[in-house]
Order: C-alpha cells, then sequence, then structure tokens
C-alpha cells in the first residue's frame, strides 16, 4: 500500500522523527562573494544531484541542499539595496565565479530581497577610494532601523543568519548579535570577530539564555589555507616533530574561474581590498594563527620561541587603466621548518592556488544544517565539533579527527561527551563548558 505524501515528509533520523520538515530559511549579512558563492552553490546541487563533488555532508540529521532557502538579505551597496536577492548577488562589485547560468527561485524565496541596514564600521574609507566596479559604493536610501529590521527577520521566519561582514566589523558584528537575539535566530559568524575568549563566553551565555545555537568564529574554507596548515601541523606533531617555524602567506592573485581572457585591470576582491590596510587586520590576523596554534595547544606542545605567522599578506593592486575587474583567485604559499629524528631537519614549501569564495562555501553549507539539527536536538550555545570544523577561532580548539567526529555525530543525531552537557535541560552556564583559551592581542605584544 502507497503511504499518502505527507507521510513521505517524515523521516527517521538516528532515533529521533522529523515531523513534517520544513526548509531552514536563512539571512544573510553582507551579500557579497562568499554569499553569492554559497547560493548558487546550493541551486547547482539541487538541480544537479548526481554531482555531489565539494559536498562534506550530503545529509545532516536529514537535511540535505534542498532543505536550504535564502529569505533575506542585509547590505549597504547601493547595487543591492533594495533588489532581489538574487539579483544583488550577481551585482559588483561582486565577482566570485558563476556556478549556475542564472539565479533562480530554487533555494531562493520567491519576493526575497536585499534590506538596507546600518553601516556601523563595515566599510573602511579607503574602499571608496577603489573604482566603483571593484569596491564599495554607499546606498544614499533610508536605512533601515534596528527594531525594523528585527520585525523583517521574523516576518521571514528566518532560521539561521550568516554574518558575512568585511573583516574589521567589529561594532557592526555586536549590532547583528544583538539582532540574533532578539529576533530568535541561530548565528553563524563567518568574520573573525567575537574571537578572544571572554568575548565568546559573554556571548555564549546570552545564546544559551535565548535557547539558540551558534557557529563562530572566521570561516575557514573546505580546502583553504587554514586546514592546509591545520592538517600539517598536526601531523608533523602526531609524527614526533617539532615545528619551529610555520609561515602561510595569503595573497589575491591570479583570475576567477570564467575570467581569464581579461589581461589587464584585474585586482582583489573586495575581502582583499578591504584586508589591504593593517588597520582593518588585527583580529584576522590573529584568528588564522589561532590555527597554527591550536594544534599545539591540543597536544600541549608549546610554541615557545617557534616562528609561526599566518595571516593576508598581500593584496596585488593593478595600477589604473585596462577593465577593472576583481578576482576571486587567492593564492597561499607556505614554508614550514621542522625538526625530528636525531634532530634531523625537515623543510616544507607549499603552494595553494583556489577560487576563494566557493571554497568557503563548502563549509557553510553545513554549517546552517548543524545549526538547526542542534537546536531541535535540544543544544544550545556555541557548537563545538562544528565551529572547530568550519571555522578557525573556535571556542574550543580539536584536533581534525575530533571535530570531525563530533560533526559525524551531529549529523546523525547522537550526542556526544561534549554536546550532552549543551541539552538545555542540562542547564549549561558557558563559564563550565570547556574553552581554549584565546587572547585578544597575539602573544607577541
Ligand atoms: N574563503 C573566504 O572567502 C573567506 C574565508 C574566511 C572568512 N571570510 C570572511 O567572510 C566575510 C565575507 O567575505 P566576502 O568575500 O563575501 O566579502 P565581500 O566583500 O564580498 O562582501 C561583504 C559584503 O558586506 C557588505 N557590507 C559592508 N558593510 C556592511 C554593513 N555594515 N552591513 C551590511 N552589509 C555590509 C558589502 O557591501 C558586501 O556586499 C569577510 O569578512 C571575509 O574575510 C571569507
Amino acid at each position: 500500500m502507497k503511504l499518502p505524501l505527507m507521510l513521505f515528509k517524515q523521516c527517521f533520523f538516528g532515533g529521533f522523527f522529523v515531523n513534517n520538515k520544513s526548509r531552514i530559511k536563512v539571512g544573510i549579512i553582507g551579500v557579497g562573494n562568499c554569499a553569492k558563492s554559497l547560493v548558487e552553490g546550493i541551486q547547482y546541487y539541487v538541480q544537479n544531484p548526481d554531482d555531489k563533488v565539494g559536498l562534506m555532508y550530503q545529509d545532516i540529521g536529514g537535511y540535505t541542499v534542498e532543505d536550504i532557502e535564502f529569505v533575506i538579505g542585509f547590505d549597504i551597496d547601493s547595487r543591492k539595496v533594495n533588489q532581489p536577492l538574487g539579483k544583488a548577488l550577481r551585482a559588483a562589485p561582486n565577482c566570485a565565479m558563476d556556478h549556475v547560468k542564472e539565479i533562480d527561485n530554487t533555494c531562493v524565496a520567491e519576493g526575497a530581497k536585499v534590506y538596507y541596514s546600518p553601516v556601523l564600521d563595515g566599510v573602511a574609507d579607503y574602499m571608496l577610494d577603489f573604482p566603483e566596479e571593484v569596491s564599495f559604493r554607499i546606498s544614499k536610501d533610508e536605512v533601515k532601523t534596528m527594531d525594523e529590521i528585527i520585525s523583517l527577520i521574523k516576518e521571514s521566519k528566518v532560521d539561521v543568519l550568516i554574518n558575512y561582514l568585511p573583516v574589521g566589523s567589529e561594532e557592526a558584528t555586536r549590532f547583528w548579535v544583538d539582532v540574533a537575539l532578539a529576533a530568535g535566530v541561530h548565528f553563524v559568524n563567518c568574520i573573525p570577530t567575537i574571537i578572544a575568549t571572554e568575548d565568546t563566553q559573554e556571548i555564549e551565555q546570552r545564546f544559551i539564555d535565548a535557547g539558540l545555537t551558534i557557529v563562530g568564529s572566521d570561516m575557514r574554507s573546505a580546502w583553504g589555507s587554514s586546514r592546509m596548515s591545520e592538517i600539517l601541523q598536526g601531523a608533523m606533531l602526531d609524527s614526533g616533530l617539532i615545528v619551529t617555524q610555520h609561515i602561510q602567506m595569503n595573497m589575491a592573485s591570479g583570475s576567477t574561474q570564467g575570467q581569464h581572457y581579461i589581461r589587464t585591470g584585474r585586482t582583489a576582491n573586495t575581502d582583499f581590498l578591504n584586508m589591504s590596510k593593517q588597520e582593518r587586520l588585527e583580529n584576522k590576523h590573529i584568528s588564522k594563527e589561532n590555527v597554527l596554534k591550536g594544534q599545539n595547544i591540543v597536544r600541549d606542545e608549546s610554541i615557545c620561541g617557534m616562528t609561526l605567522f599566518a595571516g593576508p599578506s598581500l593584496t596585488v593592486q593593478q595600477k589604473p587603466g585596462g577593465q577593472y575587474v576583481g578576482t576571486d583567485n587567492k593564492v597561499a604559499n607556505f614554508d614550514i621548518v621542522a625538526y625530528g629524528f636525531g634532530r634531523a631537519r625537515y623543510e616544507i614549501t607549499g603552494r595553494l592556488s583556489v577560487q576563494d569564495s566557493p571554497n568557503s562555501g563548502g563549509v557553510v553549507v553545513s554549517a546552517i544544517r548543524f545549526c538547526k539539527v542542534a537546536s531541535e536536538m535540544g543544544i544550545v550555545g556555541f557548537l563545538r565539533g562544528p565551529s572547530a570544523w568550519t571555522q578557525k577561532t573556535p571556542p574550543l580548539q580539536l584536533r581534525s579527527s575530533d571535530s570531525k567526529f563530533e560533526c559525524d555525530a551531529l549529523a546523525r543525531r547522537v550526542f556526544t561527551d561534549l554536546t550532552t552537557p549543551q541539552k538545555k535541560e542540562n542547564n549549561p552556564v558557558a563559564k563550565n563548558l570547556p574553552y581554549t583559551f584565546q587572547a585578544s592581542k597575539n602573544d607577541y605584544v
């Protein structure tokens, strides 16, 4: 006998019934390149179900890519504000590669729009000096107030808000954390803010009190320089070596896929242009180095006297003239020195060239679903496993194998020693949960 369609929507998962599962509604703060790649990538996978390459998790607690829907966006750029979300994602200065011919309503809700939210410290003055084709331009429309934004988020029934603001948006992130808590939505903090332990604890307590989940901070890519550094650093330590120097230098260089024909005028994407001045970079630098230090800390290995450096080091800018287009291609160079058996010396040099924004989509597509599933399981606060797997500065640094184990368990809706104390019914208190101490200043200051 055939079951009615409604019953097909009910799926059994790891001992849980997900009744009448509805789509996860997502709101985007900062409709830039990473947002473009995430939305287009999800549309691509839904429309090409046989292609699974690049999807770390096809199924997280019963949710697949088909279950993600983008319902609202917030930005400050005159070319994006008041536009339909799909159109804004393709507007300049976004330059990430296209994954689909056009953005349709496969995963963008009908009527989803981009609203003008407060600029605060989102835009550095020097961004306005770059040509408009490749940089930000602030809208002159009327900006929405916090109360209006909270109402819009509630009306759109957002489940998860993603913070994709430019690096250095400290005040703006605080604004959006307040919005998320007031609107009752989960939060994925993809940028290097809220990285010092005392800030993280304070924010975590507020999310616990509100019965919400948070993943953060500062997303890493599916296979980017942070993952490379983490794996190499961890594997060398596990092989009994000491790593005395680990330098990871990142720069914008090359071409966005599909734009290789452009000979002159290529320049960095807005993320790299924004990071071209040191004043905006402090937290990014600390967060990137936390990846290296983290692998020592979890193994109780000292970093005393080691040369560890990871950071955006160079933003290649073209001379005026030519056809100005941003490039989403990023190159990371690695220079590692280690010592092993009988004081023998090892040297590794490496180079990774990637399309930056799609690479980040490969982790956020999972982070969104982890928030939703964890909350359905009654977990509150920072998701330690998914944060360690998808972000550079999680509240708790973990070995790669341990963070993957935690994610796999959550994807099967199974509790672990880390998630059980975070069940709402166990009344978790942030200060009593496990943390890796992370300073607000780097160690050398
Ligand atoms: N692989 C990656 O690309 C990667 C990895 C880790 C972290 N990140 C971080 O993720 C963030 C997003 O990266 P991106 O490449 O999409 O950047 P982007 O510059 O393409 O997008 C930022 C967007 O934010 C908007 N914006 C600026 N100020 C705003 C404000 N106050 N309110 C709302 N919107 C505002 C801009 O107009 C733009 O649309 C950056 O902080 C970046 O460093 C990216």
